[in-house]
């Protein structure tokens, strides 16, 4: 075996995505097949979390965005909205220890001010407790919308121009980008959405704009380490171009 793990699993660290972002979809559909209750789904889905953050974290991945609650998940029955937090909560709770073993930063975006006083606080205190950890960022997206995050930053940059903080020239796309929630953050070099739906279901409008997108049939659940280094795979053998023409083509076209 080599030294890098990235180089043992037959993959290019200089070509890692710095940041992997993740819908994490079909828990739900796992559970029905198995005449289960959803919420068997979503605990299973969290076991899967584990093993993909730690194989990310493996990779030398600089920053893995997880799509664990919405703000339009807020509209499911209680008693799903109820496991879901409690399995968030349990989930930082039963990480915390592996995430100062493993050098992992947690960070939030989304509306944390809705989560439940309990949740928040856990979510606050690990935080804290990993804030000087540098080897890879764990971001959970939770109470998270693309359109409210834009809105929020329309809304926060408003008020900057109506007190005369700045004026309306100013509001460049850097400027709107510093008001997102992932104003720290580099973009989604990968977005990947389990579970085959191909749509973005309102996550991270802004920030992947240029990202690759990979759509896996596989329902979260069943998502193994294996198929992430697979999909990482791919995407190392894509051509990103962010809309430029490329320096080696002769037809001058767009791609
Ligand atoms: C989508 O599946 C998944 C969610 C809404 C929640 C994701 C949550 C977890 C994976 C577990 C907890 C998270 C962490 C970070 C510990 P769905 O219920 O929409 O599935 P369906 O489309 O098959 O119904």
């Amino acid at each position: 075996m080599n030294s890098d793990p990235a180089t043992d699993f037959g993959l290019d660290p200089q070509k890692m995505p710095k940041h992997v972002a993740v819908i994490m979809d079909g828990n739900g559909r796992w559970a029905k097949k198995r005449l289960m209750n959803r919420v068997k789904g979503h605990e299973k889905g969290s076991d899967t979390v584990r093993s993909i953050v730690s194989t990310a974290r493996e990779l030398g991945i600089g920053v893995l965005t997880l799509y664990a609650f919405s703000t339009e998940n807020w509209g499911r029955p209680a008693i799903e909205v109820k496991t879901l937090m409690s399995l968030l909560k349990r989930f930082i709770l039963s990480e915390q220890d592996e995430l100062m073993d493993k050098d992992i930063r947690l960070g939030v975006i989304g509306q944390m001010e809705r989560l439940p006083g309990d949740v928040r606080k856990e979510m606050e205190s690990a935080i804290e407790t990993t804030r000087h950890n540098n080897a890879m960022v764990l971001n959970l997206a939770l109470s998270y919308g693309g359109r409210e995050e834009i809105t929020r930053a329309a809304r926060l940059l408003a008020v900057k121009v109506a007190r005369g903080d700045i004026s309306p020239e100013d509001i460049t796309e850097d400027k709107v980008a510093s008001h997102l929630y992932t104003k720290n953050l580099p973009d989604p070099d990968l977005l990947i959405r389990t579970s085959g739906e191909m749509r973005l279901s309102n996550f991270m409008m802004w920030q992947a704009a240029y990202s690759e997108i990979y759509i896996s049939q596989t329902l979260w659940p069943d998502f193994t380490r294996q198929e992430f280094m697979d999909i990482i795979k791919n995407y190392q053998g894509r051509d990103r171009r962010f809309g430029k023409v490329l320096c080696s083509s002769n037809d001058g076209s767009r791609h």
